[in-house]
């Protein structure tokens, strides 16, 4: 029996990707894997089911999910899902590894074998799995967007016949992988663009994209080429070189964040004060928690005349690219171990044994136990 591939209609409010792509499907039968999707699972990608050649299409998640062997999906799984997975069968996705011991230990009574790719280690030989990272740019891109279409000025300078208009000046806190493609798009756009981070490797980053480096004196690089968190001292004084900067811009874009932590707060109520009347601030990190004190995750809110927006699941405002990168990465990272239509996973692998959360019915993930205990 080949390997069956199943990917279902991602049910999470707002969710419109899908983890599998038509051209990721013909790639993955071309490895003889068998494919089924629930009917319209692309759909909210604009992918129909006729785009997906030698897929099934079948009519609900009981069908897709009986029998399956691997299982593909973007967000986490219900506990309906989970009780739909045939036991012993292999699932791979954003999982959200820290947010649930409920999920972690349903997973393991059906002894699902889970990789979260949260958890993929950093090294360049993982950069083409890396969903953080492709996510990370869509929202970026996005997080770009928004603030020029909500900012009340021009982005670019303006030379008309009425006189001439300053670019608006924007300040990017937080220049990972969202971060440096939010300082691009507002770049393209023409704005005057400002960005910090506590990584040391960002000033370059920052500079070759053409914005200018905010330095705090603050750096803090942790482990696997994260950021950590920041000391009470180191906090201080961040915030106080910052807020000149976040004073005088016209939009604020924030991205900070710290893998398996609240994000931290960086743009304070204070700050928000001394803002200019009508500034923006798009606050990436609204999902975690918020960079911006004032932040409401998924809400718009008008403080000090200054808009604070806090949009979620940015990648799903884009979801035909979104899910073109995310299924390229989902192939990437499981096509060495398919051969001949058969699954082979070399659990000594470095990437495979930093990714995988949940095996033979415990979870295994050093961090995730950690934080988390047993499930
Ligand atoms: P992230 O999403 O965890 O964090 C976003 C940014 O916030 C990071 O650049 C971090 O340094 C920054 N940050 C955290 N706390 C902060 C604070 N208090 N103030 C200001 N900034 C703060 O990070 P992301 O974008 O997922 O990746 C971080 C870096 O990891 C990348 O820039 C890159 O150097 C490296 N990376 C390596 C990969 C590989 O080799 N496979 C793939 C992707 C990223």
């Amino acid at each position: 029996m080949p390997l069956t591939i199943a990917v279902v209609r991602e049910r999470a409010a707002g969710e419109s990707r899908v983890a599998l792509v038509p051209e990721t499907a013909k790639k993955f039968a071309a490895l003889g894997a068998a494919l089924r999707i629930e009917q319209s699972a692309g759909v909210q990608s604009h992918f129909l089911d006729s785009d997906y050649a030698d897929v099934q299409a079948v009519p609900g998640i009981a069908d897709a999910y009986a029998g399956a062997d691997l299982i593909l999906r973007v967000t986490p799984p219900s506990p309906e899902e989970i009780a739909a997975m045939p036991e012993g069968a292999v699932l791979i996705g954003l999982l959200k590894p820290f947010e649930s011991k409920e999920r972690l230990a349903a997973l393991n009574a059906r002894k699902i074998t889970a990789f979260s790719l949260e958890l993929l280690p950093r090294i360049s030989r993982a950069q083409s799995m890396d969903a953080l990272s492709s996510q990370g740019a869509c929202s970026g891109y996005q997080c770009g967007l928004i603030a020029a279409a909500r900012c009340t000025k021009f982005f670019p300078m303006l030379t008309t016949a009425a006189g001439t208009i300053r670019p608006a000046r924007v300040l990017v806190i937080g220049a990972g992988v969202a971060g440096l493609q939010a300082i691009a798009t507002c770049k393209r756009l023409g704005a005057m663009v400002e960005a910090y981070d506590v990584r040391a490797a960002a000033k370059e980053q920052i500079e070759s994209l053409g914005a200018k480096f905010v330095d705090t004196g603050v750096s803090a690089d942790g482990s696997g080429g994260y950021a950590r968190e920041l000391t009470a001292e180191e906090k201080a004084q961040q915030a106080e070189k910052l807020a000149k900067a976040v004073a005088a811009a016209d939009v604020v874009i924030t991205t900070a964040a710290i893998p398996g932590k609240k994000a931290p707060v960086i743009v304070t109520k204070d700050m928000v004060a001394r803002m200019k009347y009508g500034a923006i601030i798009v606050d990436m990190a609204a999902e975690s928690g918020g960079n911006c004190e004032l932040t409401q995750p998924g809400e718009h809110v008008v403080a000090n005349d200054v808009n604070i927006h806090g949009p979620l699941n940015l990648p799903s405002r884009m979801p035909t690219h979104a899910s073109e990168l995310y299924a390229k990465n989902l192939y990437n990272f499981l096509s060495p171990w398919i051969k001949d239509g058969q699954l082979n996973i070399d659990w000594t692998d470095e990437v495979v044994a930093g990714t995988v959360l949940c095996k033979d019915g415990a979870t295994v993930h050093a961090t995730v136990k950690q934080i988390l205990g047993d499930a």
